[in-house]
């Protein structure tokens, strides 16, 4: 073993993040409050807001949390707070989140596409030293497309597959929602644009994106197909769908609960 390994497993745990707040007590909120019921988080999940009092209850009630009629009542006691809410709670909540030298896990990541927002929010946390981190959500792949952007980039494309009802419609045939590149997506479909959105922050060049709906389908898929001076990459994941929201994929909350974990822990893989 190598000394500089030996050093890492050797020096003490420097605890960064211990109490946690969330914001939005949806589908991927729930998934992440099972996790802390069973003592499987690492960090204290403590307060819990969202604007549907009766969610915040019940999500706090499972962990013997603190539910906070607004933002502001919880901004004081949290080290972190992780977005679960919408695109329009990433503009008007996450900047007082930033302001007050708080982190954010940021799941809404389609809102991140306003290139004037996200400006806004990086000079935020610049100037608080606070952080934003955007977990790599319902794809697989995530870190190898930030690999690859290192060097230059010729395509990045995404065809995203959900069964209709994933997407709020009906359709008795497969059917093309959406062609072109994700930023002029985001309006028509804010809640389907994250993985574009990710990618495309994470490559640095907007994606060119494909919704389909097809109605012989189960799980929500994403197809990557990536060529750069690196060489080429295409990766496929099926997704199992939350039960609460068939709209959202369980991978993307594990990659929130995985990269909350990975906070606070001294040995860290991947880019
Ligand atoms: N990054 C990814 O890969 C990925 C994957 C799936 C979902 N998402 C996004 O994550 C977010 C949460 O997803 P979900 O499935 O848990 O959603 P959900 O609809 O199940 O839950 C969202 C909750 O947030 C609350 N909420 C919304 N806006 C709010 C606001 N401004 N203030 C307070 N509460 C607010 C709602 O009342 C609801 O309880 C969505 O924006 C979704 O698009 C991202």
């Amino acid at each position: 073993m190598s000394r500089k390994l030996q050093l890492l497993q050797q020096s003490p745990s420097k605890v960064i993040i211990v109490k946690v707040g969330i914001l939005g007590c949806g589908a991927i909120a729930n998934i992440i409050t099972n996790f802390a019921a069973e003592g499987k988080l690492g960090v204290d999940l403590e307060f819990f807001y969202d604007r549907d009092m009766e969610r915040a209850e019940n999500l706090a009630s499972q962990v013997d949390g603190t539910v906070v009629l607004n933002i502001e009542d919880l901004l004081d006691r949290v080290d972190l707070v992780i977005e679960t809410a919408s695109p329009q709670a990433v503009k008007e909540i996450v900047p007082q989140i930033l302001e007050r030298g708080k982190d954010v896990i940021v799941m809404s990541v389609g809102a991140l596409l306003d290139h004037e927002l996200m400006s806004n929010l990086k000079k935020i946390a610049q100037e608080h030293d606070s952080r934003i981190y955007v977990p790599s959500g319902a794809i697989v792949g995530l870190d190898g497309v930030k690999s690859a952007s290192i060097g230059k980039i010729q395509k990045i494309s995404l065809i995203t597959r959900k069964n209709p009802k994933s997407l709020g419609i009906s359709a008795e045939t497969e059917t093309v929602l959406y062609e072109g590149k994700a930023g002029d997506a985001v309006e028509k479909f804010p809640m389907n644009i994250n993985v574009a959105a990710t990618l495309s922050i994470a490559c640095g060049k907007e994606v060119d994106v494909k919704i389909i709906a097809d109605p012989n389908v189960d799980r929500n898929s994403h197809e990557v197909h990536m060529i750069g001076d690196f060489g080429e990459l295409k990766t496929t994941t099926h997704n199992m769908r939350c039960s609460i929201n068939p709209k959202t994929s369980v991978l993307a909350a594990y990659s929130a609960i995985k990269l909350l974990k990975s906070l606070n822990e001294n040995f860290q893989i991947g880019t």
